[in-house]
């Protein structure tokens, strides 16, 4: 498939998906989100990617769904046509990690499609922002859950009710992103990152997200017992020995995923 609002490129063992519609900062249009879910399915199964980044331009990950294509649109056609839930379901069913860098606006189904990936690495100019309210709509993409469950009721309320922004300062101290860095070298910082994940055995790497991911879906007690259960099975792996044993050693490992 030839993207048309997409650029991808593998580096390394990491998958580079670079949002790119300029013109509309990124909005989220059904063929952008289309050529998402398919570009994250092809590289969550080639044996060449290891770690998926997505990431926008310096001046918007992705300022929203896009409005001029949901302006005519009727309850029914919203109901009937499954709007975007597909492809979205295709990001989150991924076994390997997905980083969102995220410069810049980070609003709507883009806060969404951020909250969607395993973290967000953030630049210093980085908005994140739930503004649907003042289209006379709410979040669809999962914004009035995930929103919540990272920055707690509160903000997460004032967010979605007046539509107000959140800076990158703020986003880190909430909670919502692992870190801020300097807008030059957000690029560089995640693929570091991602570096430093492709390193790991991807049995125990895809378990982590799998386990850490079960938190949110799940009481306490099961998840702990989901995570007990993955933690035993990593015993049957050769990486783990490897991993031990090279500790041992005090040598690097050599993970060979299996
Ligand atoms: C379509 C968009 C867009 C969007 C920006 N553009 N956001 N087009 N959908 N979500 C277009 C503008 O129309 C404009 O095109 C160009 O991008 C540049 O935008 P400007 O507004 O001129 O830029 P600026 O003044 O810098 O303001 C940036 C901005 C503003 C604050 C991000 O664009 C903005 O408020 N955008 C909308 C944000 C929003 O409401 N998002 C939520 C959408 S609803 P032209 O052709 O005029 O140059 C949503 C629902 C998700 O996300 C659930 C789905 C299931």
């Amino acid at each position: 498939m030839a993207y048309k609002t997409l650029i991808t490129e593998i580096r390394d063992d990491v998958e580079l998906i670079r949002l790119n519609r300029p013109d509309a900062l990124n909005a989220l249009n059904s063929q952008l989100l289309c050529e998402l879910a398919d570009a994250v399915t092809k590289a969550d199964r080639d044996p060449k990617v290891r770690v998926i980044v997505i990431t926008g331009s310096e001046k918007a990950f992705a300022a929203g769904a896009d409005i001029k294509e949901m302006s005519e649109k009727t309850y029914a056609d919203m109901a009937t046509e499954n709007f975007f839930t597909n492809d979205s379901n295709a990001i989150l069913a991924a076994r390997k990690p997905i980083i969102a860098a995220v410069s810049g606006y980070a609003l709507g189904g883009g806060c969404e499609l951020a909250m969607m990936c395993d973290f967000i690495i953030a630049s210093d100019t980085a908005k994140f922002g739930q503004p649907e309210i003042n289209l006379g709509i709410i979040a669809g993409l999962g914004g009035t859950q995930r929103l919540t469950r990272f920055v707690g009721k509160s903000k997460a309320m004032e967010m979605h009710l007046t539509g107000r922004f959140m800076d990158a300062t703020e986003a880190e101290r909430s909670g919502l992103v692992s870190r801020v860095v300097p807008a030059k070298n957000l690029l560089e910082d995640v693929m570091a990152t991602a570096a430093k994940i492709a390193e790991k055995s991807a049995i125990s790497v895809a378990s982590a997200k799998e386990a850490v991911n079960r938190s949110y879906e799940t009481t306490l007690t099961e998840g702990v017992l989901f995570e007990r259960r993955a933690f035993y099975a990593l015993f049957a792996t050769e990486d783990q020995k490897e991993g031990m044993a090279a500790f041992l050693e005090k040598r690097a490992p050599q993970f060979r995923d299996k």
